[in-house]
């Protein structure tokens, strides 16, 4: 199963089933993941810095790429409600 571990060591990795939602894995962990639209795909406040691993994440679905166009993104920056993880990754949040 992919591992998500956190780049401040801010709690331990955690195993998540394959396609799990990026956002839904870090809510389970218990970590606070910032939203205004539940996951819709409109606000853009779920996104999360991937230090690791991008390539381990599914690829870019219409919404991400729009709210990334939208809201300048970088590309080591996500839309965690958009993204399946599909392997190990390191997360991090300017907010955790
Ligand atoms: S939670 Fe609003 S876009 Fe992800």
């Amino acid at each position: 199963m992919p591992l998500i571990s956190f780049k401040k060591n801010i709690r331990t990795p955690v195993d998540v089933p394959t396609e799990t939602v990026l956002m839904t894995a870090l809510l389970e962990a218990g970590l606070p993941v910032a939203s205004s639209c539940d996951g819709d795909g409109v606000c853009a406040k779920c996104k999360i810095v991937v230090v690791e691993g991008q390539e381990h994440l599914s690829a870019e679905n219409e919404t991400e790429c729009f709210l990334r166009d939208a809201n300048n993104l970088p590309k080591e920056v996500r839309i965690s409600c958009q993204t399946r993880v599909l392997g190990d990754i390191t997360v991090d949040a300017t907010y955790w």
